[in-house]
Protein backbone atom coordinates (compact mmCIF):
# COMPACT_ATOMS: atom_id res chain seq x y z
CA UNK A 1 0.00 0.00 0.00
CA UNK A 2 1.13 3.91 0.00
CA UNK A 3 1.06 4.22 3.42
CA UNK A 4 3.78 1.12 3.66
CA UNK A 5 5.47 2.42 0.67
CA UNK A 6 5.97 6.05 2.52
CA UNK A 7 6.84 4.50 5.91
CA UNK A 8 9.34 2.43 4.47
CA UNK A 9 10.64 5.18 2.52
CA UNK A 10 11.03 7.09 5.96
CA UNK A 11 12.86 4.46 7.50
CA UNK A 12 15.62 4.28 4.63
CA UNK A 13 15.91 8.28 4.36
CA UNK A 14 16.49 8.07 8.08
CA UNK A 15 18.99 4.65 7.97
CA UNK A 16 20.97 6.89 5.17
CA UNK A 17 21.18 10.00 7.68
CA UNK A 18 22.80 7.64 10.31
CA UNK A 19 25.80 5.94 7.76
CA UNK A 20 28.88 7.54 7.28
CA UNK A 21 28.98 9.16 4.00
CA UNK A 22 31.37 10.32 0.98
CA UNK A 23 31.87 11.96 -2.17
CA UNK A 24 31.61 9.15 -4.96
CA UNK A 25 33.24 9.42 -8.26
CA UNK A 26 30.17 9.75 -10.66
CA UNK A 27 27.64 9.83 -8.36
CA UNK A 28 27.24 12.43 -5.76
CA UNK A 29 27.14 10.28 -2.52
CA UNK A 30 28.55 6.85 -1.22
CA UNK A 31 27.19 5.21 2.06
CA UNK A 32 29.32 3.03 4.08
CA UNK A 33 26.48 -0.01 4.65
CA UNK A 34 27.67 -3.40 6.58
CA UNK A 35 31.55 -2.43 5.72
CA UNK A 36 31.39 -1.47 2.43
CA UNK A 37 30.01 1.65 -0.22
CA UNK A 38 26.94 1.71 -1.87
CA UNK A 39 24.67 4.76 -3.30
CA UNK A 40 21.35 5.73 -1.74
CA UNK A 41 19.91 4.50 -4.73
CA UNK A 42 21.69 0.84 -4.75
CA UNK A 43 20.35 0.62 -0.62
CA UNK A 44 16.85 0.09 -1.44
CA UNK A 45 17.00 -2.72 -3.84
CA UNK A 46 19.69 -4.71 -1.83
CA UNK A 47 17.76 -4.89 1.36
CA UNK A 48 15.15 -5.79 -0.77
CA UNK A 49 17.59 -8.33 -2.15
CA UNK A 50 18.60 -9.18 1.43
CA UNK A 51 15.34 -9.45 2.51
CA UNK A 52 13.26 -11.53 -0.07
CA UNK A 53 15.83 -13.43 -2.20
CA UNK A 54 14.32 -16.64 -2.13
CA UNK A 55 17.01 -19.40 -3.76
CA UNK A 56 17.01 -23.05 -5.27
CA UNK A 57 19.98 -25.20 -4.78
CA UNK A 58 20.31 -25.15 -8.77
CA UNK A 59 20.30 -21.35 -9.09
CA UNK A 60 23.96 -20.09 -9.52
CA UNK A 61 24.94 -16.69 -9.28
CA UNK A 62 27.88 -14.30 -10.92
CA UNK A 63 29.40 -11.87 -8.77
CA UNK A 64 32.03 -9.34 -9.20
CA UNK A 65 33.70 -6.20 -7.89
CA UNK A 66 33.02 -3.63 -9.98
CA UNK A 67 34.87 -2.98 -13.69
CA UNK A 68 36.68 -6.58 -13.16
CA UNK A 69 34.98 -8.50 -16.45
CA UNK A 70 31.43 -8.76 -15.14
CA UNK A 71 29.65 -8.27 -19.02
CA UNK A 72 32.71 -11.15 -20.03
CA UNK A 73 31.82 -13.04 -17.01
CA UNK A 74 28.40 -13.17 -17.77
CA UNK A 75 28.43 -14.06 -21.41
CA UNK A 76 30.39 -16.73 -20.65
CA UNK A 77 28.51 -18.42 -17.83
CA UNK A 78 25.13 -18.00 -19.93
CA UNK A 79 26.78 -19.88 -22.71
CA UNK A 80 28.62 -22.66 -21.48
CA UNK A 81 25.20 -23.12 -18.69
CA UNK A 82 22.85 -22.98 -21.42
CA UNK A 83 25.12 -24.21 -24.40
CA UNK A 84 22.52 -27.03 -25.69
CA UNK A 85 19.34 -25.11 -25.74
CA UNK A 86 19.64 -21.61 -28.15
CA UNK A 87 20.55 -20.19 -31.53
CA UNK A 88 22.66 -18.08 -30.00
CA UNK A 89 21.16 -14.68 -27.57
CA UNK A 90 23.77 -12.98 -27.33
CA UNK A 91 23.76 -11.75 -30.83
CA UNK A 92 20.21 -10.11 -30.31
CA UNK A 93 20.51 -9.45 -26.34
CA UNK A 94 23.37 -7.90 -24.06
CA UNK A 95 24.82 -10.20 -21.66
CA UNK A 96 23.57 -7.76 -18.74
CA UNK A 97 20.36 -8.22 -20.38
CA UNK A 98 20.82 -12.23 -20.18
CA UNK A 99 22.28 -12.58 -16.77
CA UNK A 100 20.36 -9.78 -14.24
CA UNK A 101 22.19 -8.04 -11.54
CA UNK A 102 19.82 -8.91 -8.43
CA UNK A 103 20.77 -5.41 -6.46
CA UNK A 104 21.47 -3.00 -9.46
CA UNK A 105 18.05 -4.44 -11.87
CA UNK A 106 15.97 -7.13 -10.34
CA UNK A 107 15.35 -5.38 -6.96
CA UNK A 108 15.17 -1.66 -8.05
CA UNK A 109 11.68 -1.63 -9.13
CA UNK A 110 10.23 -4.17 -7.03
CA UNK A 111 10.86 -5.25 -3.70
CA UNK A 112 9.37 -9.11 -4.16
CA UNK A 113 10.14 -10.00 -8.32
CA UNK A 114 8.87 -12.84 -10.06
CA UNK A 115 12.22 -14.48 -10.15
CA UNK A 116 11.38 -17.25 -12.27
CA UNK A 117 10.35 -14.78 -15.37
CA UNK A 118 13.27 -12.70 -15.11
CA UNK A 119 15.42 -15.31 -16.15
CA UNK A 120 15.61 -16.48 -19.45
CA UNK A 121 15.63 -20.36 -18.24
CA UNK A 122 14.59 -21.64 -15.01
CA UNK A 123 16.38 -24.61 -14.30
CA UNK A 124 19.03 -23.67 -13.28
CA UNK A 125 18.39 -19.86 -13.08
CA UNK A 126 21.37 -17.47 -13.51
CA UNK A 127 21.58 -14.31 -12.08
CA UNK A 128 24.55 -11.66 -10.98
CA UNK A 129 25.38 -8.82 -8.50
CA UNK A 130 28.76 -6.93 -7.01
CA UNK A 131 27.46 -7.51 -3.05
CA UNK A 132 30.09 -8.50 -1.08
CA UNK A 133 30.04 -12.28 0.27
CA UNK A 134 29.12 -11.00 3.55
CA UNK A 135 26.49 -8.90 2.68
CA UNK A 136 24.69 -11.56 0.38
CA UNK A 137 21.41 -12.75 2.15
CA UNK A 138 22.61 -15.42 4.43
CA UNK A 139 20.10 -17.98 2.88
CA UNK A 140 22.17 -18.11 0.03
CA UNK A 141 25.10 -19.74 2.21
CA UNK A 142 23.43 -21.98 3.77
CA UNK A 143 21.95 -23.71 0.21
CA UNK A 144 23.56 -25.65 -2.56
CA UNK A 145 23.54 -22.40 -5.21
CA UNK A 146 27.15 -21.83 -6.77
CA UNK A 147 28.73 -18.88 -6.97
CA UNK A 148 31.35 -17.87 -9.77
CA UNK A 149 33.37 -15.30 -8.38
CA UNK A 150 35.89 -13.58 -11.32
CA UNK A 151 38.39 -11.04 -9.96
CA UNK A 152 41.03 -8.73 -12.07
CA UNK A 153 44.20 -6.86 -10.99
CA UNK A 154 43.19 -3.83 -9.31
CA UNK A 155 45.27 -1.37 -11.33
CA UNK A 156 43.34 -2.70 -14.47
CA UNK A 157 40.26 -2.46 -12.63
CA UNK A 158 40.77 1.47 -11.69
CA UNK A 159 41.84 2.14 -14.61
CA UNK A 160 38.91 0.65 -16.04
CA UNK A 161 36.67 1.97 -13.46
CA UNK A 162 38.08 5.80 -13.88
CA UNK A 163 37.43 5.68 -17.64
CA UNK A 164 33.99 4.12 -16.48
CA UNK A 165 33.35 7.04 -14.53
CA UNK A 166 34.42 9.18 -17.33
CA UNK A 167 32.13 8.34 -20.06
CA UNK A 168 29.31 8.53 -17.51
CA UNK A 169 30.17 12.12 -17.08
CA UNK A 170 30.32 12.45 -20.49
CA UNK A 171 26.78 12.01 -20.77
CA UNK A 172 25.65 13.60 -17.72
CA UNK A 173 27.81 16.77 -17.34
CA UNK A 174 26.18 17.97 -13.81
CA UNK A 175 28.26 15.56 -11.95
CA UNK A 176 31.26 16.41 -10.63
CA UNK A 177 35.06 15.53 -12.16
CA UNK A 178 37.51 14.17 -10.08
CA UNK A 179 40.81 14.06 -11.21
CA UNK A 180 42.67 10.89 -12.02
CA UNK A 181 44.90 11.85 -8.74
CA UNK A 182 41.80 12.21 -6.52
CA UNK A 183 39.96 9.10 -8.33
CA UNK A 184 43.32 7.32 -7.38
CA UNK A 185 43.38 8.58 -3.87
CA UNK A 186 39.78 7.70 -2.98
CA UNK A 187 40.60 4.03 -4.72
CA UNK A 188 43.39 3.11 -2.42
CA UNK A 189 41.47 3.92 0.71
CA UNK A 190 38.60 1.89 -0.37
CA UNK A 191 35.81 4.53 -1.28
CA UNK A 192 34.07 3.44 -4.67
CA UNK A 193 30.99 1.43 -5.17
CA UNK A 194 30.86 -1.90 -3.82
CA UNK A 195 34.50 -1.24 -2.14
CA UNK A 196 36.97 -1.36 -0.53
CA UNK A 197 37.95 -3.68 -3.39
CA UNK A 198 40.24 -5.97 -1.25
CA UNK A 199 37.71 -6.74 1.26
CA UNK A 200 35.38 -7.54 -1.41
CA UNK A 201 37.81 -10.28 -3.50
CA UNK A 202 39.45 -11.49 0.35
CA UNK A 203 35.25 -11.84 1.23
CA UNK A 204 35.33 -14.39 -1.66
CA UNK A 205 38.82 -15.79 -1.29
CA UNK A 206 38.53 -16.68 1.96
CA UNK A 207 34.67 -18.39 1.31
CA UNK A 208 36.07 -20.27 -1.99
CA UNK A 209 38.93 -21.55 0.31
CA UNK A 210 36.10 -22.54 2.85
CA UNK A 211 33.94 -24.49 0.32
CA UNK A 212 35.56 -25.09 -3.35
CA UNK A 213 32.26 -26.99 -4.43
CA UNK A 214 30.06 -23.87 -4.39
CA UNK A 215 32.39 -21.02 -4.84
CA UNK A 216 35.06 -20.70 -7.98
CA UNK A 217 37.14 -17.84 -7.87
CA UNK A 218 38.76 -17.41 -11.41
CA UNK A 219 40.76 -14.22 -12.29
CA UNK A 220 40.57 -12.24 -15.35
CA UNK A 221 44.32 -12.24 -15.95
CA UNK A 222 43.79 -16.14 -16.36
CA UNK A 223 40.97 -16.16 -18.57
CA UNK A 224 42.56 -14.11 -21.09
CA UNK A 225 45.91 -16.31 -20.87
CA UNK A 226 43.89 -19.46 -21.42
CA UNK A 227 39.91 -19.54 -22.27
CA UNK A 228 39.50 -22.90 -23.04
CA UNK A 229 40.93 -24.39 -19.88
CA UNK A 230 39.02 -21.97 -17.55
CA UNK A 231 35.88 -22.47 -19.57
CA UNK A 232 36.29 -26.05 -18.63
CA UNK A 233 36.95 -25.64 -15.14
CA UNK A 234 33.92 -23.19 -15.42
CA UNK A 235 31.88 -25.84 -17.04
CA UNK A 236 33.14 -28.55 -14.74
CA UNK A 237 32.17 -26.85 -11.94
CA UNK A 238 28.61 -25.75 -13.00
CA UNK A 239 28.30 -29.56 -13.05
CA UNK A 240 27.87 -29.50 -16.78
CA UNK A 241 31.35 -30.69 -18.04
CA UNK A 242 32.38 -30.69 -21.79
CA UNK A 243 31.77 -33.78 -23.26
CA UNK A 244 34.67 -35.68 -25.68
CA UNK A 245 32.42 -35.08 -28.38
CA UNK A 246 32.22 -31.66 -27.35
CA UNK A 247 35.61 -30.59 -26.84
CA UNK A 248 36.44 -32.44 -30.85
CA UNK A 249 33.69 -30.34 -31.92
CA UNK A 250 34.97 -27.14 -31.07
CA UNK A 251 32.37 -26.22 -28.78
CA UNK A 252 34.97 -24.35 -25.98
CA UNK A 253 36.60 -22.80 -28.86
CA UNK A 254 32.80 -21.79 -30.32
CA UNK A 255 31.80 -20.59 -26.86
CA UNK A 256 35.03 -18.34 -26.20
CA UNK A 257 34.60 -16.84 -29.60
CA UNK A 258 31.05 -15.50 -29.43
CA UNK A 259 31.91 -14.10 -25.72
CA UNK A 260 35.20 -12.58 -26.49
CA UNK A 261 35.68 -8.85 -26.57
CA UNK A 262 36.14 -8.37 -30.15
CA UNK A 263 33.22 -9.94 -31.24
CA UNK A 264 30.93 -9.01 -28.17
CA UNK A 265 31.91 -5.11 -29.02
CA UNK A 266 31.11 -5.33 -32.40
CA UNK A 267 27.40 -6.57 -32.08
CA UNK A 268 24.85 -4.22 -33.10
CA UNK A 269 23.09 -5.22 -29.54
CA UNK A 270 26.18 -4.03 -27.39
CA UNK A 271 26.48 -0.65 -29.31
CA UNK A 272 23.04 1.14 -29.17
CA UNK A 273 20.80 1.71 -26.05
CA UNK A 274 21.27 1.99 -22.52
CA UNK A 275 20.67 -0.65 -19.64
CA UNK A 276 17.92 -0.11 -16.99
CA UNK A 277 19.61 1.99 -14.75
CA UNK A 278 20.47 4.20 -18.03
CA UNK A 279 24.41 3.25 -18.71
CA UNK A 280 25.01 3.25 -22.24
CA UNK A 281 25.71 -0.70 -23.54
CA UNK A 282 28.92 0.64 -25.03
CA UNK A 283 30.40 1.84 -21.78
CA UNK A 284 30.79 -1.77 -20.73
CA UNK A 285 33.21 -2.14 -23.65
CA UNK A 286 36.07 -0.32 -23.91
CA UNK A 287 39.95 -2.16 -23.99
CA UNK A 288 39.60 -5.24 -22.93
CA UNK A 289 43.53 -5.75 -22.50
CA UNK A 290 45.50 -6.81 -19.20
CA UNK A 291 47.81 -3.96 -18.03
CA UNK A 292 46.62 -0.88 -19.45
CA UNK A 293 47.22 0.78 -16.47
CA UNK A 294 51.11 0.97 -17.43
CA UNK A 295 49.41 3.91 -20.00
CA UNK A 296 48.05 5.59 -17.16
CA UNK A 297 49.43 4.98 -13.66
CA UNK A 298 52.40 7.24 -12.52
CA UNK A 299 55.30 5.40 -10.99
CA UNK A 300 54.63 6.87 -7.63
CA UNK A 301 50.92 5.14 -7.80
CA UNK A 302 52.21 2.15 -8.60
CA UNK A 303 54.17 2.22 -5.70
CA UNK A 304 51.55 2.97 -3.40
CA UNK A 305 48.89 0.40 -5.14
CA UNK A 306 51.65 -2.34 -4.96
CA UNK A 307 52.22 -1.76 -0.76
CA UNK A 308 48.48 -1.89 -0.42
CA UNK A 309 48.47 -5.17 -2.14
CA UNK A 310 51.30 -6.60 -0.66
CA UNK A 311 50.18 -5.49 2.93
CA UNK A 312 45.88 -6.67 1.93
CA UNK A 313 46.44 -9.81 0.27
CA UNK A 314 49.92 -11.13 1.85
CA UNK A 315 47.79 -13.88 4.39
CA UNK A 316 45.43 -14.97 1.53
CA UNK A 317 47.36 -18.14 0.93
CA UNK A 318 47.81 -18.50 -2.63
CA UNK A 319 46.01 -15.77 -3.73
CA UNK A 320 47.87 -12.91 -5.63
P1 LIG B 1 38.61 -2.09 -19.70
O1 LIG B 1 37.99 -0.81 -19.23
O2 LIG B 1 39.95 -2.34 -19.07
O3 LIG B 1 38.64 -2.21 -21.18
P2 LIG B 1 32.62 -4.97 -16.19
O4 LIG B 1 32.04 -5.88 -17.22
O5 LIG B 1 32.83 -5.63 -14.86
O6 LIG B 1 31.93 -3.68 -16.12
O7 LIG B 1 34.14 -4.70 -16.66
C1 LIG B 1 34.39 -3.95 -17.81
C2 LIG B 1 35.79 -4.28 -18.28
O8 LIG B 1 35.78 -5.56 -18.93
C3 LIG B 1 36.27 -3.29 -19.32
O9 LIG B 1 37.69 -3.29 -19.19
C4 LIG B 1 35.80 -3.95 -20.60
O10 LIG B 1 36.45 -3.48 -21.75
C5 LIG B 1 36.14 -5.39 -20.31
N1 LIG B 1 35.37 -6.36 -21.10
C6 LIG B 1 34.08 -6.29 -21.47
N2 LIG B 1 33.74 -7.37 -22.21
C7 LIG B 1 34.85 -8.13 -22.29
C8 LIG B 1 35.12 -9.39 -22.93
N3 LIG B 1 34.21 -10.04 -23.63
N4 LIG B 1 36.37 -9.89 -22.81
C9 LIG B 1 37.33 -9.24 -22.11
N5 LIG B 1 37.13 -8.05 -21.49
C10 LIG B 1 35.89 -7.51 -21.57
Amino acid sequence: TQDAEKSWDDELQQLVETLPKEQGWSVSNLYLYQGFWCTALTLRPLISFQTHFQEFDSDVITATFPKCGTTWLKALTFSTLYRDRFANPLLTSTPHQLVRFLEQDVYVNNPCPDLDNICVYNKPRLFSTHVPYASLPTSIEDSRCKIVYLCRNPMDMFVSLWHFAEMLRDENKVLPTPSLDEAFDKSCRGIHAFGPFFDHVLGYWKATQENPDKILFLKYEDLKEDISSQLKQLAMFLGVPFTEDEEEGGVVEEIAKVCSFENLKELEVNKKGVDVIGIPHKDFFRKGKVGDWNNYLTPSMVERLEKLIQQKLENSGKYG
